[in-house]
């Protein structure tokens, strides 16, 4: 397994980077390959709309993002963690998702799928973390993330949302959050087994 696993948080080890540790830690231990990005670090520019993607698929703001278009199509499992902010994605997550737009250019409007220039069947996953237990508190981070790996051309694979996870290491001092993330990470190398 070949795995891109993007870190959304700007709070550098808390509670996503625990959860996304735990199951990245799986993985590895099982044989596969992880490489973290924290996006917090890398200079990405929001989208603006210019057009240009739509001729060709390549979005033309030369910046941190170019690299990781090309990470984007190396992986076979891409994971996305966010912790929830005003029950969407973080500011630094939604920055990289928006920029996802040259790779729905790319699909819908010039209609080259991922097979076409040499990708394998890849799945995307969505992790998080949120103070509150809401019914609903999730729902709009994992539509939005279920719609980037579209754009991405990676099937869904799914999500794992821990509520009730607030002060700095509160993930790493509940149990039954990390016992949560492991079987997740098993999760992902039963997929990766099979295909
Ligand atoms: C700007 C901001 C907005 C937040 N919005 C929400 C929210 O809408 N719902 C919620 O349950 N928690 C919200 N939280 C709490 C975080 O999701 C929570 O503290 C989480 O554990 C942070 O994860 P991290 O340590 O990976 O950054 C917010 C926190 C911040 C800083």
């Amino acid at each position: 397994m070949n795995c891109l696993l993007l870190l959304g948080s700007p709070r550098k080890n808390g509670n996503t980077e625990t959860l996304a540790g735990r199951v990245a830690g799986v993985v590895e231990k099982n044989g596969g390959h992880v490489e973290s990005v924290r996006l917090c670090e890398l200079d990405i520019a929001p989208c603006i709309d210019c057009g240009e993607c739509r001729k060709n698929g390549r979005c033309v703001i030369d910046d941190d993002m170019q690299e990781l278009y090309s990470k984007i199509d190396k992986a076979n499992t891409i994971i996305i963690a966010s912790p929830i902010y005003f029950y969407g994605v973080t500011a630094q997550t939604k920055v990289f998702i928006d920029r996802t737009q040259a790779l729905w250019s790319r699909k819908y409007l010039l209609k080259k799928r991922i097979e076409t220039i040499g990708g394998p069947e890849r799945k995307g996953y969505f992790l998080s973390v949120a103070a509150t237990s809401g019914e609903k508190c999730f729902d709009g981070a994992i539509l939005t993330a279920r719609y980037c790996f579209d754009a991405m051309d990676v099937a869904w694979g799914g999500e794992l949302v821990i509520p009730g996870i607030d002060h700095m290491g509160a993930f790493a001092k509940n149990p039954s959050a990390l016992a949560k993330a492991e079987d997740f990470g098993e999760g992902l190398l039963y997929f990766g087994r099979h295909n």
